[in-house]
């Protein structure tokens, strides 16, 4: 390999611009010694917090996969399919604060030259979760880690001051990112739902208030598919189940919509592209719509023998983004980051037969 995948991304140096999303690939140091060892270039760990987590009494994660037989789409064993996307309902992690301080110490002892971002949650209900966050993100910084991001997106939340419920209010964004940043002074990435119709805006807010980057796409909320013979859902506890989250390749080009938007909105600022990275071809997508940043995390855990850190898929990542850049003279991945931007145009831009259509508008007179 003659080309260099370094990059710098939030002022971070990383050897290469994938890493792993905050999930069960990033949920201990085991996992995650064995992903820098694969050849990750960082971590986003799994999202720690103070409040109590317990879940739910069956599986957490399912994966579901399309085949031209029925059932189309499921978690069914048959051959010849392939995967379509994870849904889970998992929580935050277990593990207390208290257990990950030496492990990200240790962590980041044994790999330096790997970037290990924090992701941390707490709520927005009063100054006592502000000072949670504070409590949150001074430990994780005076342990070593690079960065930190803010979950503002976990679509599990029965509270409402947590999560995908406080993604869209500005307030909220504005005064989480003023506790951090007035603590630490490392770079804030702000891990956003997809599920508002403002999200632009929310990043607008975030962005102004110091956030160094968006992570997009958190999964979708969603409901597991029901069977029509025996009425149980792909995934229930007692024959009940509640909205969780969709990952995979099924949310790929709903993430890469709203990489876009925000991208075009804010073209200066960054992104850490997330959703249904399988491999070299969706990354590339990400980038052209302005990602210099790239999360995965289902392809990682589907992987077999991996140990659900995807350690063939970080090798292949890297081989086909060098081979694509070498064929095409790139020296690194700003010579091609958001080639895709100004080809997203309004509707009424793309051309017609006629001359007549208006985006819709009447015409005056
Ligand atoms: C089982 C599971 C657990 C997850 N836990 C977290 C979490 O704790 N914090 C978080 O920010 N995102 C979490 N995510 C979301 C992922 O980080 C990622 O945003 C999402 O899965 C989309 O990426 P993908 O299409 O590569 O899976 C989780 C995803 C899965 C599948």
């Amino acid at each position: 390999m003659t080309v260099s995948l370094k990059t710098t991304f939030t002022g971070l140096d990383f050897v290469n611009p994938f890493i792993l999303a905050s999930a069960p690939p990033t949920e201990s140091k085991r996992k995650i010694m064995k992903a820098f060892e694969a050849g990750w270039g960082g971590v986003v760990t799994k999202t720690i917090g103070l409040h109590p987590v317990e879940n739910v009494a069956g599986p957490k994660t399912i994966y579901q996969r399309a085949s031209e037989e029925k059932p189309y789409v499921s978690r069914m064993k048959r051959p010849d399919t392939v995967s379509h996307s994870s849904w889970n309902w998992e929580l935050i992690s277990d593990q207390p604060l208290e257990q990950w301080l030496p492990d990200l110490k240790e962590i980041k002892e044994a790999y330096p030259d790997r970037m290990v971002i924090a992701s941390i949650m707490a709520g927005a209900d009063g100054e006592e979760e502000m000072q949670n966050w504070r409590k949150l993100a001074r430990a994780v910084v005076d342990v070593g880690c690079d960065g930190i991001e803010l979950n503002m997106s976990c679509p599990h939340m029965d509270r409402k001051d947590m999560g995908a419920h406080i993604a869209n209010d500005e307030d909220i964004i504005r005064s989480v990112l003023a506790a951090v940043t007035d603590e630490v002074d490392v770079p804030i990435w702000v891990k956003l739902t997809p599920a508002t119709s403002t999200l632009v805006d929310a990043a607008g807010a975030a962005y102004e208030a110091g956030a160094s980057a968006i992570s997009l796409c958190n999964t979708f909320p969603s409901l597991p598919l029901m069977d029509p013979e025996t009425h149980k859902f792909e995934v229930e506890v007692d024959g009940y189940v509640t909205s969780g989250g969709l990952g995979g390749l099924a949310i790929l080009h709903q993430a890469l919509q709203r990489v876009s938007d925000i991208s075009r909105a804010y073209p200066d600022q960054s992104i850490s592209g997330i959703g249904g990275i399988k491999g070299f071809r969706e990354a590339f997508n990400f980038i052209a719509h302005g990602a210099g940043n790239l999360q995965v995390c289902t392809a990682a855990m589907e992987e077999k023998g991996s140990g659900g850190v995807g350690v063939q898929l970080i090798k292949e990542l890297c081989d086909d983004l060098a081979a694509y850049m070498e064929s095409k003279g790139y020296t690194s991945i700003e010579d091609f980051r958001g080639i895709a931007r100004e080809r997203i145009v309004e509707h009424s831009k793309i051309r017609r037969k006629s001359e007549d259509y208006n985006g819709g508008f009447m015409k005056s007179a």
